[in-house]
């Protein structure tokens, strides 16, 4: 049903011509319209602030470029050939857990951070193929004595929460250790990767997301040497041990079944300049920024759209791609010509593009659409 959209507002394009994308009442009901189709609800309002949301994962940029080349578009569209799983949306959810202090009576020295990746962003019709959590650690000493001393070494626990802890319980209860290993820090970032399907999986129903608690505790270190943390506490006096900051985000790579048709397009992307007034398919350009869009959409700035414009005339030429109905009402339309209408000239061959872009979460999501490029027109 949705490409079905998506080929209406390029037919609302065909009639209006190109002046309707200046018309605001024009564009308020195909933006509604385009946005369905491409699964929104409405249009995107990432909330955080612009420095903040231009960090776009440089795995997810290769990915969006290798989908330019047309090397890639003629391979399965459903297929994500870096991770090896079926799927056309790839995203990075960002984590929204807090940062927990440590020292509680559980764990002395741990430093205690909630994860809590919002899996509601996914649609229901969406088959999950792949969640793999990545942690970042950027360790950025405060004195340089720190860094003589060598790459220091941390205990890193992941446990998921089963349930919710109620005031005063113990909350080790409700915990379930997925993931126990060391990690050393250094000036460079280091990372941990893990496979959390199944467990993404099950945070998709509702209320059933506890998020997961990630524990660092910092090996071959007095206690008292710790930096005292407290969130929200920014410049802390000379610590002896300089906690990393912690960057968590799970890659989400999932399947709509219904857009899954073939990529295969034309090389001759470039259509020439016309002057003829039979039914063509004529070079639009739509710029994002046109149509007020740059803020959401990350990557293409725009892309060539191309629409169909033309006469049906008769007698109906074979390039003119017309179905039997349409060589029929070009015949009595020149019989009666003000009884019945000429054809219309519309896409018959439509083509894919990929789009970067920023959900309603701030999560990066990369994209494959149908039905983006007017290849081919017709009389229909
Ligand atoms: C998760 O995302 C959905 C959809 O964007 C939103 O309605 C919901 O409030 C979010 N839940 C949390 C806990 O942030
Ligand atoms: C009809 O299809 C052919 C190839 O199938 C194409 O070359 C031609 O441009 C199409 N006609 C129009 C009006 O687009």
């Amino acid at each position: 049903m949705r490409p079905n959209v998506t080929r209406l507002v390029l037919l609302a394009v065909c009639f209006l011509g190109v002046r309707a994308l200046s018309h605001v009442e024009e564009m308020k009901s195909q933006e509604r319209l385009f946005l369905s189709s491409l699964g929104l609800s409405g249009r995107p309002r990432p909330a955080g602030s612009h420095q903040s949301r231009r960090y776009v994962p440089s795995a997810l940029w290769k990915m969006f470029r290798r989908s330019e080349n047309t090397q890639a578009r003629e391979s399965d569209p459903c297929t994500v050939s870096e991770y090896g799983v079926r799927g056309n949306i790839i995203r990075y959810v960002q984590d929204q857990g807090r940062l927990v202090s440590g020292w509680s009576s559980s764990c002395q020295a741990c430093l205690e951070k909630q994860l809590f990746f919002n899996m509601s962003v996914l649609q229901p019709v969406e088959l999950l193929s792949l969640a793999q959590l990545e942690i970042k650690f950027h360790w950025k000493p405060f004195r340089s004595a720190e860094l003589l001393q060598g790459p220091r070494t941390l205990s890193v626990s992941l446990y998921k929460v089963i349930r919710a802890t109620l005031r005063g319980a113990n909350p080790q209860a409700n915990r379930r250790l997925l993931l126990s290993q060391s990690i050393q820090l250094q000036p460079e970032s280091s990372s941990i990767t893990m496979d959390l399907t199944s467990l993404a999986e099950s945070w998709r129903k509702p209320g059933r997301n506890y998020g997961l608690v990630l524990e660092l505790l910092p090996l071959s270190v007095d206690a008292n040497e710790l930096l005292p943390f407290h969130p929200g506490n920014s410049l802390p006096l000379e610590p002896a041990f300089t906690l990393p900051l912690i960057q968590a985000s799970l890659v989400a790579v999932s399947l709509n079944p219904h857009q899954c048709r073939s990529r295969q397009r034309r090389s001759a992307i470039h259509l020439p300049v016309t002057l003829s007034n039979v039914c063509k398919a004529r070079r639009l350009y739509i710029d994002f920024k046109d149509v007020g869009w740059q803020d959401w959409i990350i990557a293409p700035q725009g892309y060539m759209a191309n629409y169909c414009h033309g006469e049906c005339p008769f007698p109906l030429s074979e390039s003119l791609n017309g179905t039997n109905h349409a060589i029929l009402q070009t015949l009595v339309h020149s019989l009666d010509p003000n009884g019945t209408p000429q054809p219309c000239c519309v896409p018959i061959r439509l083509s894919p593009i990929s789009m970067l872009y920023y959900d309603n979460n701030d999560n990066v999501v990369l994209r494959h659409y149908q039905d983006m490029v007017v290849d081919e027109c017709g009389c229909r």
